[in-house]
């Protein structure tokens, strides 16, 4: 089959990385010959929004629609505010494509370097994947200001929490789970000091829970203990839980321990497959080091080959380990690491790299 593909470079290094990443995939899917991609790109941007005054043309939802994959780099630019840029494209295209879990694995890729200790020890303990809830909660959006800006100013930010957006990613959760070799699933929370939300969000974990008792072994972690339990205990931890705000903040953190956020990556989806599914590194958009050719695409990479396990739907699974297996041959040696994982390799050198392991595997 010819996947089609809706890529959105957006701003700084989601531009080098999105067309590094393009270029992986076509030697991937060269090298197969199984299937192929074909891509409509946009030129949704902080940049652009600055020359034209818009990130996306009204009918963005029809044109996405028309894709089965979208492929998205990052946005973000200093002249816009970022609450801006985030409610203008990556917001908005995660609420109506119905992508309401975002799946950020995190494992230390042949030749990263953890910066703490008693990782860098065993490193094979840190393998874990993130479950965030990507639809609600703590970025739904709802809230005001009164008062404007001034000395006399109020704001609300209100976190919404429905019943069955929290069914929904607690069953993924236990369902991802239960297809992982350890079975075990981690539930964060914050209900000790958040009364309402975060009470429904035990509750319903509990309620989905009976339905694994005796299959996926479970725990619950207030957010905050969960730091530390990261850091001093990863080997005690496999599929993890969280809320929007809380998983987007625990996912960078997994991503510094190992080894650097230019490596993780993430997949938006929408499990009913209704609307397509959309797949990004976690990082931004790197304004410091925009423009330079050093940016990792690591996690543009392994971003793609998680979009290929998406689209084959267990077909392609074979190829997207191939996949992650050329990458890692690259990672672990030296001469092809970019600085952030302590080489000096650029975004170009890196990704001949990975074209010519696809090449050879
Ligand atoms: P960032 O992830 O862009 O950068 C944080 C630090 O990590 C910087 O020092 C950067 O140089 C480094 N870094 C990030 N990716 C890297 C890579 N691939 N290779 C090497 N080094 C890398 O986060 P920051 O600086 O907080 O945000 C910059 C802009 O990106 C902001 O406008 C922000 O709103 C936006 N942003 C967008 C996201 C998205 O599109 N999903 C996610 C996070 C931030
Ligand atoms: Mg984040």
């Amino acid at each position: 089959p010819t996947y089609r593909i809706a890529a959105i470079p957006g701003d700084g290094i989601g531009v080098d990385i999105t067309s590094a990443a393009i270029q992986v995939l076509d030697t991937l899917a060269t090298a197969n010959g199984a299937f192929a991609f074909k891509y409509t790109t946009f030129d949704w941007s902080s940049k652009a929004y600055l020359e034209r005054g818009w990130y996306m043309q009204p009918d963005w939802e029809a044109q996405l629609k028309k894709h089965d994959a979208i492929y998205f780099g990052a946005v973000g630019w200093p002249d816009v505010p970022d609450h801006i840029s985030l409610w203008q494209m990556i917001l908005p295209i995660r609420q109506r494509m119905n992508q309401y879990v975002n799946v950020r694995p995190t494992r230390i890729l042949k030749g990263t370097h953890p910066p703490v200790a008693q990782l860098q020890q065993k490193p094979a303990d840190l393998d874990w994947i993130i479950v965030r809830e990507n639809s609600e909660g703590e970025y739904a959006g709802q809230g005001g200001t009164t008062h404007g800006h001034t000395a006399h100013a109020t704001a609300t930010e209100v976190a919404i929490f429905t019943y069955v957006g929290i069914e929904r990613i607690m069953r993924f959760a236990f369902e991802t789970a239960k297809a992982r070799p350890r079975r075990k699933l981690t539930m964060v929370t914050k209900s000790n000091a958040q009364r309402h939300g975060m009470v429904l969000w035990d509750k319903v974990f509990y309620e989905v829970a009976k339905e694994y008792e005796g299959v996926v072994e479970y725990d619950k972690m207030l957010v905050d203990a969960m730091t530390v339990r990261m850091v001093n205990r990863p080997e005690s931890m496999d599929t993890i839980v969280a809320t929007n705000l809380h998983a987007d903040i625990l996912s960078d953190l997994a991503a510094a321990l190992a080894g650097s956020i230019g490596i993780a990556p993430s997949s938006n989806l929408d499990p009913t497959r209704s609307c397509p599914s959309m797949f990004e590194p976690i990082h931004g958009s790197a304004p410091d080091i925009a423009g330079k050719g050093i940016a990792n695409p690591v996690g543009a990479f392994w971003s793609a080959a998680e979009m290929v396990r998406w689209l084959g739907k267990g077909e392609l699974d074979a190829v997207a380990d191939q996949f992650m297996q050329a990458i890692e041959n690259v990672t672990g040696n030296p001469e092809t690491r970019t600085k952030d994982m302590g080489g000096s390799a650029g975004t170009k050198a890196v990704t001949e790299a990975v074209c010519r392991e696809i090449e050879r595997v």
